[in-house]
């Protein structure tokens, strides 16, 4: 994908409705620190549109990456953020589960919390891509023995699919563009 132009158009918190857009999305769910949003960074080949960070929660809201005018990367808050009060996962669990439910744009070792998100997402008639992130964490030799892990922690269908990438590295982000 040839990034022409790059837009955060859209940011939704906690009481706004969630919007129908025009454009297909691709959002991005998955545990906290996990890195969604350095991944939607090395996608759109910006180094901080999205912002990180090395705490976990720092996507607080569910932000609408325009790109090219022809889709949109959806960052989302992550979840199983240990220190963020009952109060504030609930809020934020009600948000992610509220945007996966109504948008109708939306194509598309791990934890409980994976296996749920995976097992929803399934149940709901979507197609996830499952990506593993911080792969320039592992060494080469253990690539496939953590990509079968994950295959078999997550319960995976045979023609599901799985790309690891890193962020930091580019590695896989030209198989996830493919994708
Ligand atoms: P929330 O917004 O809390 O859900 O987190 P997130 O999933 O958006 O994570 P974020 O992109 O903010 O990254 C979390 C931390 O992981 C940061 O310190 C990043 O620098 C680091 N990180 C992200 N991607 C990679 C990667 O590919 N390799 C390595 N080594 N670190 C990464
Ligand atoms: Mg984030």
């Amino acid at each position: 994908m040839v990034i022409k132009k790059v837009n955060l158009d859209i940011v939704i918190g906690v009481t706004s409705a969630i919007p129908q857009t025009e454009l297909p999305e691709v959002a991005f769910a998955g545990k906290s620190n996990v890195g969604k949003s350095s991944l939607i960074n090395a996608l759109m080949n910006r180094k901080s549109y999205a912002r990180t960070s090395s705490q976990p929660g720092k996507t607080q809201t569910i932000n609408y990456y325009n790109i090219n005018d022809a889709m949109f990367l959806v960052d989302l808050p992550g979840y199983g953020y240990a220190n963020a009060n009952q109060q504030v996962k609930a809020k934020w669990g009600k948000m992610v589960e509220k945007y996966l439910k109504v948008s109708k744009q939306l194509r598309h070792d791990p934890s409980a919390n994976d296996k749920m998100m995976y097992d929803w997402i399934v149940a709901n008639g979507y197609h996830p891509v499952i990506i593993a992130t911080k792969l320039d964490k592992l060494k080469r030799s253990q690539i496939p023995k953590h990509v079968k892990a994950v295959r078999t922690g997550l319960g995976l269908e045979k023609d599901d699919i799985l790309i690891p990438v890193s962020s930091q590295t580019k590695q896989g982000i030209p198989e996830l563009w493919e994708t």
